[in-house]
């Protein structure tokens, strides 16, 4: 009796057990328990199918149009959702969690790069801000809109060091420097994900293109990169490092080879570095197609070759080109993927949709009044603002002073809308931009009359608009002239041979000088341009780059004075197309006063760091805590900066330091820190950097390690410098 009932109890706790949720379904387990539950529960194609990406909606990437793609497996691991419709996702997503034997959710993604509606400015303009609080406010104010509309991941941030204006790509960056893509990426990821991915407003990130692609060579996209195991680790590495530490959950592999194994086949940076050394736990998706062209590469002689190498390398998730989906299966038949890398694999995907929160709460809200919101114009603008860089300014001829009646407005962007947007703005719209006209209308009202004439195209031949511009201009005390790049002019695969501007931009410029007018050039523009013969014409030159959806205020803003000018380039920009590359932390040449070039000046025209102000900033010496510290020490600097001037202002100091001779060549100078603080006029402001000698003085070698080695180091910041000791 008594063994009877030892039985009928442990059946009916059986019995309690099996009609238990399941361990994955639980929402108090742990994690990393729920992922090895599923996994025990899933088929090999069930498995399969998480490691494969499609698309859904109409592709918004001329790029990709080709692929474009009818449908998807049911229980697909991931969609590229180009609908920005989340009922529509809502309706996809019920098939997957109703319809599907485990009920696994469907990872949403899209490429959210300076916003999904509300248009931002293009991250080489947010990186000129020096502002990585802004930029972190703006990605999370992306991410609520994006979140919204039914979107769990952004393909973002991109942080390609990048060096080569005649790339496109270089207007989705933060430009030419490590330390500042590795600050401005760690901003957007913590800015995308928040605290906690599983917050309501909180996407994924995704640090892209690993690694090197922004040296594709010749500036052409999807180019061969060179890159030295040197060069690798000092510079193309160190922005992924930064945003892996600071939580992304994801990674793109690039199209790019680096120095003959491609990155989306590369096992030494994909998993040797990325997932064991950096630890990284989240996913590797590749880039659109990039498993499939390693074929083009000549690493891989068919689809499930290139797959092999793709999967085996590192890559967890094939984007869009059904290799894996086709190959996987026979390829573990065969024994040559072995199951241990596919569960690892798959773990890596159910992981981050269980941290995002997907299982528990897989459909999006509808939210109608989601877009364009209070919150995101106010941060646009300021960003907009604080991103724009003034290069020139004669005379202080800018801001525009009351006396000034009449304001000739001329150029193919005064009254553009679309160009504004920049390149890669998702479900941002024309229709949404201020434009330049309007807003210097507004912030001016009826004390101003605007003769406005556009003068002439971004391109071509026609000169038949540019004496209406001349008139303008001679009916007016000043001109505004708003020439640059249309928004397709840089982006993905839009390559330049130059980086100067149309011949007919620079001879309506040319005809405006000659009415003897003041003359102020705003730039709007994806890369640096040459302004060799630009700039001799212009009193004044303000960068306003490609600054989203409050151009027209941002603009106006800095025109009247009521914003003081305080970007500064984060990107060199060379004097002609053939200095190429210049970037400001190159290593010193054998005969630093000679080398140069015969026929053109050697240095650029307008380094990295530049910018003016409406005010001054009067650096006193830098204050070291000693004159001397060990490898084990840190040490304090501070620098007193004074606004001279009757405006208040931001200045942003960049602290860079100089190595002495060293066991390997070091760039002249690197960016170690930055800092961004108003100063009202006539004060000052002290600015501090805590040096820790192993982060800041230390070199990597060809593998990645870090030495330290004694010596006399120099410390600027603005035109200040010191020198102190470094000993063992
Ligand atoms: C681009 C990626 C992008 C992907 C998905 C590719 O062509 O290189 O940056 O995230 O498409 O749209």
């Amino acid at each position: 009796m008594k063994s009877f009932t030892t039985l009928t109890l442990l059946l009916i706790a059986q019995g309690i057990c099996m009609a238990q949720t399941p361990i994955y379904k639980n929402k108090k387990a742990p994690t990393e328990s729920r992922v090895e539950d599923l996994l025990k529960r899933m088929t090999l194609d069930e498995k399969i199918l998480q490691l494969n990406q499609g698309t859904v909606g109409d592709n918004n990437n001329p790029n990709n149009n080709g692929f474009k793609k009818p449908s998807f497996a049911e229980g697909i691991g991931s969609l590229i959702d180009f609908s920005a419709d989340p009922a529509f996702r809502n309706s996809i997503q019920k098939r997957a969690m109703e319809e599907t034997r485990l009920g696994i959710p469907i990872l949403f993604g899209y490429d959210v790069i300076h916003g999904f509606r509300t248009v931002y400015p293009i991250s080489l303009a947010q990186g000129c801000s020096f502002n990585t609080e802004l930029v972190q406010q703006m990605c999370a104010v992306s991410a609520k809109e994006t979140k919204l509309s039914g979107v769990d991941w952004t393909f973002s941030p991109m942080i390609d060091v990048a060096r080569d204006p005649r790339w496109g790509r270089v207007s989705e960056g933060y430009g030419e420097d490590p330390y500042t893509n590795a600050m401005f990426g760690v901003a957007s990821v913590r800015g995308y994900q928040g605290n906690q991915l599983d917050a309501p407003y909180s996407i994924a990130a995704c640090l892209k293109h690993f690694v090197g692609y922004g040296m594709s060579e010749g500036g052409r996209d999807y180019h061969y990169a060179d890159i030295s195991p040197q060069s690798l680790w000092e510079t193309y590495m160190v922005p992924y490092q930064a945003g892996i530490k600071a939580g992304a959950a994801t990674v793109m592999s690039g199209f790019n080879d680096i120095s003959g194994i491609p990155a989306s086949a590369n096992h030494y940076t994909l998993t040797e570095v990325l997932k064991n050394r950096w630890s990284h736990d989240g996913f590797v998706v590749s880039d659109w197609g990039s498993v499939e062209q390693l074929m083009a590469q000549g690493v891989a002689k068919d689809r499930k070759e290139a797959g092999l190498k793709a999967f085996m390398a590192g890559v967890d998730m094939d984007m869009e080109d059904d290799v894996y989906s086709q190959n996987l299966k026979q390829l573990i038949t065969e024994k040559k993927i072995p199951m241990t890398r596919i569960d690892d694999a798959v773990k890596r995907v159910l992981r981050i949709k269980f941290r995002l929160g997907l299982f528990d709460s897989p459909y999006t809200p509808i939210v109608e009044q989601r877009y364009l919101q209070p919150e995101s114009k106010v941060v646009a603008q300021q960003l907009a603002a604080e991103s724009m860089v003034l290069l020139k300014n004669d005379q202080h001829i800018l801001p525009i002073t009351a006396a000034t009646s009449k304001i000739a407005l001329v150029g193919p962007l005064a009254k553009d809308q679309e160009d504004l947007l920049g390149n890669w703005h998702a479900h941002g719209e024309a229709a949404d931009i201020t434009t330049i006209l309007d807003g210097l209308q507004k912030e001016f009202g009826q004390k101003v009359q605007f003769n406005y004439a556009k003068g002439c195209a971004f391109d071509g031949t026609d000169e038949s608009l540019i004496a209406e511009a001349v008139e303008a201009a001679r009916k007016s005390d000043i001109i505004i002239a708003c020439i640059g790049e249309k928004a397709g002019w840089t982006g993905e695969n839009t390559s330049r041979s130059t980086i100067a501007l149309p011949a007919i931009q620079e001879k309506l410029i040319a005809e405006l000088k000659k009415t003897g007018k003041p003359l102020v050039l705003i730039l709007g523009n994806g890369r640096p341009l040459e302004l060799m013969r630009l700039q001799p014409m212009a009193d004044a030159i303000l960068e306003m780059w490609q600054p989203g959806i409050t151009a027209g205020d941002a603009l106006a803003s800095i025109l009247s004075g009521r914003v003081n000018p305080s970007g500064k380039l984060d990107i060199t920009f060379p004097l002609t197309t053939g200095q190429i590359p210049t970037y400001y932390d190159m290593r010193q040449a054998a005969r630093p006063y000679s080398g140069k070039y015969q026929d053109i000046p050697t240095d650029p025209l307008y380094w990295f760091g530049y910018g003016l102000s409406y005010t001054n900033f009067n650096y006193a010496p830098i204050q070291l805590s000693s004159a001397s510290i060990r490898k084990n020490q840190k040490l304090t600097a501070t620098v007193e900066v004074k606004n001279t001037g009757a405006t208040t202002g931001k200045e942003a100091v960049l602290w860079y330091i100089s190595a002495p001779a060293s066991s390997i060549s070091r760039p002249m100078k690197e960016l170690k820190y930055f800092e961004k603080k108003e100063i009202a006029a006539g004060t000052k402001i002290i600015y501090k950097f805590e040096l820790d000698p192993i982060r800041d003085l230390s070199f990597p070698d060809a593998d990645g390690k870090r030495h330290l080695e004694a010596g006399t180091f120099t410390l600027m910041a603005g035109d200040q410098k010191i020198k102190f000791e470094l000993t063992d």
